[in-house]
């Protein structure tokens, strides 16, 4: 896979694939910030893209925040999207969750982008209609 990466998928099936073949790039300490709509399939790519980690019970983090994951790496699932103030993630100790040992999602991340790292991939994901989606990822270094 090469960056930017543009492919427009037709079925959750070739989200997966896509999804798939960017988590084999992943190390631990990588950042991921996930932008699209609601619905669009941030969460989906996240719960994919987690798989190539033996980790099979990604869910929404909405009303959490944050889950947690323990597979072949560890795995921060974020979501941005009920945060009102940034106090609300310095609270929570989100500085703390991003380290040299684990790999971090976030979904929403353009709600605080001040938060992202130097170094970081973005997903964004465009709602076309029913199965087709546009997935972006871009690499920010
Ligand atoms: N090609 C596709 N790629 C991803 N998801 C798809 C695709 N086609 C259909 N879907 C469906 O779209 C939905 C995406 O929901 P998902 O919860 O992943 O969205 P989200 O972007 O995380 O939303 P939210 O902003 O509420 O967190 C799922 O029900 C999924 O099955
Ligand atoms: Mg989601």
């Amino acid at each position: 896979m090469k960056f930017p990466f543009v492919g427009d998928v037709k079925s959750e099936t070739e989200t997966e694939k896509i999804a798939q073949e960017f988590a084999r790039l992943l190390k631990p300490g990588d950042v991921i910030g996930l932008t699209g709509e609601l619905g669009s399939g941030k969460t989906f790519f996240v719960k994919a893209a987690c798989k190539t980690f033996g980790i099979m019970n990604v869910s929404s983090p909405s009303f959490a925040i944050v889950n947690i994951y323990n597979g072949i790496e560890k795995i921060n699932h974020f979501d941005f999207f009920r945060i009102k103030k940034i106090e609300e993630l310095f609270d929570i100790g989100f500085d703390e969750y991003i380290d040299e040992n684990s790999i971090t999602f976030i979904e929403w991340s353009e709600m605080f982008p001040e938060l992202m790292p130097t170094k970081y991939y973005q997903i964004n994901i465009v709602f076309i209609n029913n199965d087709n989606r546009k997935i972006t990822i871009s690499k920010n270094e």
